[in-house]
């Protein structure tokens, strides 16, 4: 008698290309793949557009403090990596990057990562006396962002925990280890540098800049 493989065949047919069994089994566990994938176009347009973007010009305008440029520019390269690392996902559940980049920006889950001083990017920083956007002002646009970002991923996680989709759990998961430890780190700078108060955050560097420990995605996805 033949062995049972109560695996072998299921609701979408052998052949068939127009369906995926990976949506299927997350349906059968409750999830809202539409709501989901949505989700995470907004949530990956944050990383692209409101971080990865404003921290560039945000990392240009810490000049003068080597320290708080290469803590930026973790942040930065880390949340390309997060954008990178979801992305992916987004297309393995049936969806797409909208086709147009502005479309992209503004369904960004996350306000926009601003230069103070500019009126929400409409022109240049007043540096009249030399003075530009003080570091501060740029310690608290970062830490905000963090901050939005941990939300973010959070709710990510809570939609596909409990074994309901440990695909985009473990992804998620990866990238809010990171936000968190974004957010400590400014948490540090900002009340040192604006308050002059001593809040550690356990921090002291990554190896290569972006290094992006629990999100790089080069050994999953990328040659
Ligand atoms: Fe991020
Ligand atoms: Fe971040």
């Amino acid at each position: 008698m033949a062995r049972e493989m109560p695996h072998a065949t299921g609701k979408v047919p052998p052949g068939d290309v127009t369906q995926r069994v990976g949506i299927e089994v997350m349906e059968a566990r409750g999830v809202n793949v539409e709501e989901l994938r949505e989700k995470l176009i907004d949530a990956i347009a944050a990383e692209f557009a409101s971080t990865y973007y404003y921290y560039t010009i945000l990392r240009m305008y810490l000049a003068g403090h080597e320290d708080y440029k290469e803590i930026c520019e973790d942040a930065r390269l880390e949340d390309r990596a997060h954008f990178e690392l979801m992305t992916p996902r987004v297309y393995e559940l049936g969806g797409s990057l909208p086709y147009n980049l502005h479309e992209f920006a503004d369904r960004a889950g996350c306000p926009h990562a601003y230069l103070p001083g500019t009126d929400n990017g409409q022109h240049a920083p007043e540096m009249g006396d030399g003075k530009g956007p003080s570091a501060a002002d740029i310690l608290e646009v970062l830490l905000d962002s963090e901050r939005c970002a941990i939300r973010t991923w959070s709710e990510i996680c809570d939609l596909t925990a409990g074994g309901k989709d440990p695909r985009t759990y473990d992804l998620a998961s990866r990238i809010l280890n990171e936000e968190i430890e974004h957010e400590a780190w400014f948490i540090e700078l900002l009340s040192m540098e604006r308050d002059g108060v001593v809040r550690p955050s356990g921090h002291f560097r990554r190896g290569e800049p972006g290094e992006a420990p629990y999100s790089k995605n080069r050994p999953l996805y990328n040659p």
